[in-house]
């Protein structure tokens, strides 16, 4: 199994139209294991989706190195899968030819036909091979999009709160979906969410960030083993340290008796 990651003292400032330095990542350290799940968890605007479009190799840091298998990260590939929270999916292209589009470009589509059709199944789609976006849910959609991604044989799919806009029972048993594909085809995900539930549910490793600029603030390891249980004491005892760490497990209101 490939697709170990390593953040060596990353740090990434953004210059904005208005001359100014923005702080995004103030140093972040991280050794992601290969084949493990890790989601990053954070306040909104505290760089999440920029430690994942450095990892795609979008974008450069400003100091620091990310590896992937020991080899310097410097512009994306396809050893990494991007899914994002928009499908982005070619709306003039049924899902076949969305799917089958990256193979078609790289001109490998003529060796690598039966590769669509195995991802098509894998996802769940097989029978909306020509049907066009606009005719499918947004969860749907979402497996089109991970099939995309997943067709190139990515060592590591990134995703960035690819379940962000399903309602609550699409993304349930998406996430479901997700822990079947990465046992399957045994890769490295890092995700994305704002779902601390999600986290719990999906990781191995849960990484805590600080508001910006942005460092770790803590690294949970989740040890329960798959399928998890949410109603399990352990998760709703992870579930709450998170809410706490990121200040929103709330204040209990002090309760005045009277007899
Ligand atoms: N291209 C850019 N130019 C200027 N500022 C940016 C750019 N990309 C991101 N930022 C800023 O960097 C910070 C982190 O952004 P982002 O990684 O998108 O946060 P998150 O995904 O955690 O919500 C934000 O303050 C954002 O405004
Ligand atoms: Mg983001």
């Amino acid at each position: 199994m490939v697709g170990s990651i390593k953040f060596d003292g990353v740090k990434k400032d953004f210059l904005t139209m208005e001359g100014e330095t923005v702080n995004a990542l103030s140093g972040v350290d991280l050794e992601i294991e290969k084949g493990s799940f890790v989601c990053l968890i954070g306040p909104s605007g505290c760089g999440k989706s920029t430690m994942l479009r450095l990892l795609a190799g979008l974008d450069t840091p400003t100091e620091g190195t990310i590896y992937i298998d020991d080899k310097k990260v410097t512009r994306p590939d396809y050893d990494r899968g991007l899914v994002f929270q928009d499908p982005n999916l070619f709306p003039w292209l049924n899902i076949y030819d969305n799917i089958a589009f990256g193979l078609k470009v790289r001109k490998l589509f003529k060796d690598r036909k039966n590769d669509v059709g195995e991802f098509i199944e894998l996802v769940g789609l097989k029978g909306f091979e020509n049907s066009f976006p606009h005719q499918l849910s947004g969860g749907m959609c979402q497996r089109a999009s991970l099939a995309r991604a997943l067709i190139g044989h990515p060592q590591a799919l990134l995703l960035d709160e690819p379940l962000g806009a399903l309602d609550a029972f699409t993304r349930m048993n998406m996430q479901d979906e997700l822990l079947r594909i990465k046992k399957e085809k045994e890769m490295t995900m890092i995700m994305v969410t704002h779902d601390v539930d999600e986290a719990v549910y999906l990781a191995d490793k849960i990484v805590v960030m600080t508001p910006r600029p942005a460092k770790i603030e803590q690294i949970i390891d989740v040890r329960l083993s798959q399928p998890r249980d949410r109603n399990n004491a352990e998760f709703i005892r992870l579930r709450s340290k998170i809410l706490q760490i990121l200040d929103f497990a709330g204040k209990e209101k002090e309760v005045e008796y009277s007899i």
